[in-house]
């Protein structure tokens, strides 16, 4: 049987790979100046935000621990399914620690304010937010994210670690879906 390529469901390209390498530079800069002389703790969302997180560790110039932590409100569908999940919880002690958590997409926010509201009673000395897109869903109370690669529109999308059912994480860019591809 012949599988179709992942590039065929793509309805059009929102960032390409060089303006997602030259946004994530960016941030590494800014992440840099934020923790010069310190050492964050680098949480990577999994899976969505992988190759964001590993892009953006290397463009940091400072020490750091990594770990990588999975949570979820998505469950193989387009919609949050309002809950969330933790599936793996980092094992480093957060305790007076710079923890950053770096998220592929806010969508609903849900996944990000209940991982704030999980590390901040291990008595981090801060945390920082940061995802690399930040849907525009006009979400009332939603809370603000540190940083951030890029806005979007309400759509769904994926490439660059971002999934449908798995699929579609490997593009190199960030492509709205085809609608036929998940009705
Ligand atoms: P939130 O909790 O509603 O903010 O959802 C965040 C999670 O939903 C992200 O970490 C993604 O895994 C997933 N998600 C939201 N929108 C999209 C999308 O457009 N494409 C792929 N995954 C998405």
């Amino acid at each position: 049987m012949l599988i179709r390529s992942p590039e065929q469901d793509i309805q059009r390209i929102l960032f390409t790979e060089e303006e997602i390498a030259a946004r994530v530079a960016e941030i590494g800069k800014e992440l840099s100046a934020r923790f010069a002389g310190q050492k964050p703790l680098m949480l990577c969302v999994l899976r969505g935000a992988a190759f964001f997180f590993t892009d953006l560790c290397r463009k940091m110039d400072c020490m750091m621990d990594m770990d990588f932590i999975s949570a979820s409100s998505y469950f193989d569908g387009t919609k949050s399914s309002g809950t969330v999940r933790l599936m793996k919880d980092s094992s480093i002690d957060m305790t007076g620690r710079h923890v950053v958590i770096v998220e592929d997409i806010i969508d609903t926010g849900l996944t990000l304010s209940y991982l704030k509201k999980l590390f901040a009673v291990r008595e981090p000395l801060s945390i920082t937010t940061v995802t690399f897109l930040d849907k525009q869903t006009g979400e009332p109370n939603r809370e603000n994210v540190d940083y951030c690669g890029f806005l979007i529109p309400d759509e769904f999308v994926v490439g660059y670690g971002l999934d449908y059912a798995d699929y579609y994480r490997n593009l190199p860019y960030i492509g709205v879906l085809k609608e036929e591809c998940y009705l």
